[in-house]
């Protein structure tokens, strides 16, 4: 039976990385198929003259998996984060981002494999009622954090870290400072994890978390945070492992889910076909483990690590000579060597 999934090229290099990975997936045989809709600059300077259009977020709401390239928002004219809004628009309440070490990229440390989860959906992140008051001396913003935003974002670090084999969850918060919106978490994380005596659970301070990541990242196995804490930490554990060209993310709601890379549109080397596909062919990969096809997933990710590590047609970013279109052949000729 097929299964179509909603496609959002994107800005800049975002169909170019995305034709990449529609082409692996194919290679894959996953019985997928595509819907291509339009959002970002792409969309608001096309005929739906709109950054986020009906039909992208209807073809979203009925396949229920979508897989992004990265969006541009127009700086200034009042725009909001597209991300952000479908994000709420679909309440997609947990921000999964692994960073997993490639061999023979540039990176601090070798062998890291850490997932982020990121509550998505609430927390200092949103900036809820931000305002100038005293004649634009002072800023203000709510931090609103719930039991409901809480529990469900730590009940799916522990069920992800089960179904995937995991060991442990580390809650980071800043608990001792932020005694209610970041206690209220802590509270929670402490309550759920006794219903999961199979996995290893333990508590940091945000700020400590930061240096232990810098010195001693092994220690790490899943992280589960709130909102501006996880966007923060996310990053710095892409950093560990060579930065943004190789790390992917999911956005995960009850009833949607969408995967895209962490990275930017890259303006600055859109159309010279240099990007790396890897993020996004990363998080394709995290797409089919969503779906259920796992065994895809996994050859998907075998062919990307070893073409990289045989440096095999790959972009210049990851030590090649190649470009986008001969780093999919690379990965393509692998996956179907794997069949
Ligand atoms: N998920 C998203 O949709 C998303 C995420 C971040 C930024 N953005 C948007 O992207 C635009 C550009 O942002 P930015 O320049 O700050 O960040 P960026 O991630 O687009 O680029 C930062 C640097 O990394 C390089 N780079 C990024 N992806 C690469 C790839 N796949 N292969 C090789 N090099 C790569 C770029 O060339 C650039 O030098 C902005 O409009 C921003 O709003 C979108």
């Amino acid at each position: 039976m097929s299964k179509t999934i909603a496609v959002i090229p994107g800005d800049g290099i975002g169909p170019e990385i995305m034709d990449a990975t529609i082409r692996c997936l194919d290679a894959l045989d996953c019985g997928l198929d595509y819907e291509y809709v339009q959002a970002g600059v792409v969309a608001l300077e096309g005929p739906e003259k709109d950054l986020l259009p009906a039909a992208t977020v209807d073809a979203i709401a009925r396949h229920k998996v979508a897989l992004k390239g990265p969006l541009t928002t127009p700086i200034g004219g009042g725009f909001t984060s597209i991300n952000v809004t479908l994000r709420r628009k679909f309440d997609l309440y947990a921000n999964v981002r692994p960073a997993i070490s490639f061999p023979g990229t540039k990176a601090r440390y070798e062998n890291i494999d850490i997932i982020t989860v990121r509550e998505n959906t609430e927390g200092a992140y949103l900036a809820e009622g931000q305002e100038m008051l005293d004649n634009g001396n002072t800023a203000v913003s709510m931090i609103r954090n719930t039991r409901k935003g809480s529990e469900r974002i730590v009940r799916y670090a522990f069920e992800m870290a089960r179904a995937k084999g995991r060991k442990k969850v580390m809650a980071v918060h800043k608990a001792n400072i932020m005694k209610t919106s970041s206690g209220l978490f802590l509270d929670i994380a402490r309550e759920v994890a006794k219903e999961y005596p199979d996995i290893q659970f333990g508590e940091m301070i945000v700020d400590n978390t930061c240096m232990q990541l810098v010195m001693n990242p092994y220690q790490f196995d899943v992280i589960v945070t709130t909102n501006l804490f996880g966007d923060i930490l996310s990053d710095l554990c892409a950093g560990l492992v060579g930065g943004l060209g190789l790390a992917p993310g999911a956005n995960i709601g009850a009833d949607a889910a969408i995967f895209e890379a962490v990275h930017g549109s890259a303006p600055d080397i859109a159309g010279k076909k240099i990007a790396n596909p890897c993020a996004l062919l990363l998080a394709a990969a995290d797409m089919l483990d969503h779906m259920g096809m796992v065994a895809k997933g996994t050859r998907l990710r075998n062919a990307i690590r070893e073409t990289i590590d045989a440096k095999d047609r790959t972009t210049p970013d990851v030590g090649g000579t190649g470009n986008t279109d001969t780093f999919g052949d690379a990965i393509i000729e692998r996956i179907k060597a794997s069949a």
